[in-house]
């Protein structure tokens, strides 16, 4: 429509195009191409991990390190009520049974206090998620997950180049899990990552991800032929997509950086109408740095972010409500999830909006997105 403003836009870097071609052009277009090994060399060097694995979404990312983590039938894992369907849906699909923890009021992210008693003897992992990017108490929720002898996979969707303590998003816990889907900072229209740190669970991740058999150490040429050795599926990326997402690489510096600059609008636009109306805006406790991975207003009633979403979208601009409380979704109350057990949960869920948030939203549209903002009732 004219002069509307998405809630989010895909912005090339540049490159992608060529790059596409020239995985054409060099034949190789399957996975485990060369783009493929330059993407997960560059995110393993930026992460600190040991071994990063392309996969076709972040959502199989989770799948794979419930396989890997060989959880089943019996098994408990703890995640965030505030959070994706895939960081739950994940280790259900294996037959655990899912424990919801309610999040924090400030950052949104894993309330670490409610840790200890959660945790139970059939506990088999924890899956902080790292919400907008802004890093989960990753020493609180180690410390725990260690004495219980549980593991840790972080679901850092939206959290790639973000920092916890001096330390990137992605390398505390035995896993973690990166998304490239076209909403994220880094894309590749779909996409995903396994990020391996516990350099144990390698040998049988590249299994997992190639359909249960031993191709890649066929290719590598360690055996002479390659057969089915363990559960496993389809979840190797594409060298195409890893073209387009090397040029998305190569430009983070840039992307991070035009990125920024909206956010810093965003919040210097609203920080005084914040104050003065009750509104709550992003924290970022000082030892985290956040990759500016979205913007978002917690307004006072449920009634306010709905009419604002409304206000806006009457002057053709695209805000957008996130998570449903995910224990109170139809799986949820499966799991015995019901109203009032994650009241944090509960009530962000029905306050918190997004602002229209991508490089390429330029100074006039995002003075747009603030005035309607002033100007909206509440
Ligand atoms: C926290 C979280 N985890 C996982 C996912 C799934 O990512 P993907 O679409 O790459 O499977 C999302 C999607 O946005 C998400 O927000």
């Amino acid at each position: 429509m004219r002069n509307s403003i998405p809630f989010n836009r895909l912005t090339p870097s540049g490159p992608e195009l060529a790059n596409i071609q020239s995985a054409i052009d060099g034949m190789h277009t399957s996975g485990d191409g060369p783009f493929t090994k330059r993407c997960e060399a560059h995110l393993a060097d930026r992460i600190g991990a040991s071994r990063v694995l392309l996969t076709t979404s972040c959502t199989h990312a989770l799948e794979m390190s419930a396989l890997l983590l060989d959880v089943g039938p019996g098994d408990e894992v703890i995640v965030p009520a505030f959070t994706f369907v895939s960081t739950a849906n994940a280790f259900a699909l294996r037959g655990a049974r899912i424990v919801f923890a309610d999040v924090r009021a400030d950052t949104l992210n894993l309330d670490e206090s409610l840790l200890k008693d959660l945790i139970s003897p059939r506990t088999k992992a924890i899956v902080p998620v790292h919400y907008a990017g802004v890093g989960c108490e990753m020493r609180t929720i180690c410390t725990v997950a260690r004495e219980a002898d549980v593991a840790v996979v972080e679901d850092n969707a939206h959290g790639l180049f973000g920092g916890y303590k001096g330390q990137p998003l992605g390398s505390f816990g035995e896993l973690a899990t990166q998304s490239f889907h076209e909403t994220k900072n880094i894309t590749c229209g779909e996409g995903g990552a396994l990020i391996i740190n516990d350099e144990t669970l390698i040998p049988r991740a590249e299994v997992i991800r190639e359909k249960g058999t031993n191709r890649s150490q066929f290719f590598r040429g360690e055996v002479d032929k390659y057969t089915w050795v363990d559960l496993g599926s389809s979840y190797v990326m594409s060298d195409l997509l890893a073209a387009f997402l090397w040029a998305q690489l190569q430009a983070a510096q840039r992307i991070q950086e035009r990125r920024r600059e909206v956010w810093e609008a965003y919040y210097r636009g609203l920080e005084a109408w914040a104050r003065a109306s009750d509104v709550g805006l992003p924290i970022i406790p000082p030892h985290c740095t956040q990759p500016y991975h979205m913007f978002y207003a917690v307004l006072p009633t449920a009634g306010a972010r709905d009419g604002l979403i409304a206000h806006l979208r009457e002057r053709r601009i695209h805000a957008v409500f996130h998570y449903l409380p995910l224990h109170l979704s139809t799986m949820g109350i499966e799991f015995g999830g019901k109203a009032g057990d994650c009241p944090v949960t509960e009530d962000i869920s029905a306050r918190l909006v997004r602002l229209p948030f991508y490089c390429s939203l330029t100074p006039d549209q995002q003075e747009r997105v603030i005035q309607a903002v002033l100007e909206a009732p509440l």
